[in-house]
């Protein structure tokens, strides 16, 4: 059976299987912590350090190539030595969508490979729009909860797993410890790949939506359903529609990534010892 078929078929043992690979090329048996890094996040990547293994995502089976400019589809390791711990973070640049409309599995092939990988906490970074009217762009916030407008579940079967602390309270506390300004809101997941229109803006408004993004949920499910815990930090790159009355587009959502990514990168390296 081929990688992908397995990846439809049995979507945890084709995650084994790209774990085990991933370990044979690495060299690297475990890995503590995983990251994904969305739309403008690579340079938040480097601030890590110098990479210990590199290779592109669709090396390993069931990864395909990336379909989204900003995203570069490769997978690093690094090791962080602070305090005489040693982590090894496995980051993922860039991630597949629910638009790219190949279905849930291959969107949380990552998480659930780096779960396979040992991996027991997952930080989930994502580019976003603004719906808070409070917040600025380039400001990073911490998910506290979600909304799933595509109801897309990456769990079938009567898996009726609990979302009450989705989002780690523990590591949020962290977060906030190293940098008090973070604020905390709630992530609506829309399908796209169109952005929303300034009237389904303000129906998420009125369900008590903070931020507006394409990716993030399913992922965090299906890390959170293997038993890791997990952290989302939105990164606001443009006011969402109807807000301004500007039209968006993709190039200011990865300019405003860039901008922030060296400040979002050492606040990462600088926690990533207290969450293992
Ligand atoms: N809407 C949806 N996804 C996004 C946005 C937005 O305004 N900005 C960045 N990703």
């Amino acid at each position: 059976m081929s990688a992908t078929d397995l990846l439809y078929s049995d979507p945890l043992a084709a995650a084994t299987h790209a774990a085990a690979e991933l370990a044979k090329r690495s060299d690297i048996p475990h890995h503590d912590i995983a990251l994904v890094m969305g739309s403008g996040w690579v340079g938040a990547a480097d601030a890590l350090g110098t990479p210990t293994f590199e290779c592109d995502a669709h090396e390993l089976p069931g990864f395909s190539a990336p379909a989204v400019e900003g995203h570069s589809g490769k997978v690093r390791s690094y090791l962080i030595s602070e305090n005489g711990k040693n982590i090894r973070a496995l980051v993922f640049l860039g991630r597949t969508h629910l638009y790219e409309g190949k279905g849930v599995e291959p969107v949380v092939h990552g998480v659930r490979t780096a779960v396979q990988a040992g991996c027991k906490v997952v930080i989930l970074t994502n580019a976003c729009g603004g719906i808070n009217r409070d917040y600025s762009v380039g400001q990073p916030v911490l998910i506290r909860d979600h909304i799933s407008l595509t109801a897309v579940s990456p769990l079938s079967g009567a898996t009726f797993v609990d979302l009450t602390d989705l989002y780690s309270k523990r590591i949020r506390s962290i977060m906030k410890s190293a940098d008090s300004t973070l604020a905390e809101g709630v992530y609506v997941h829309w399908r796209g790949p169109t952005y929303e229109t300034p009237a389904e803006i303000a129906m998420m408004r009125t369900m008590g939506a903070d931020l507006v993004g394409m990716s993030t949920v399913p992922e965090a499910i299906a890390a959170h359903a293997l038993g890791a815990e997990v952290l989302g930090i939105s990164l606001v790159t443009n006011a969402a529609a109807g807000i301004t009355g500007e039209k968006l587009n993709h190039e200011e959502v990865i300019a405003a990534g860039k901008a922030a990514a060296s400040r979002m990168g050492a606040l990462l390296k600088q926690t990533i010892p207290q969450l293992i």
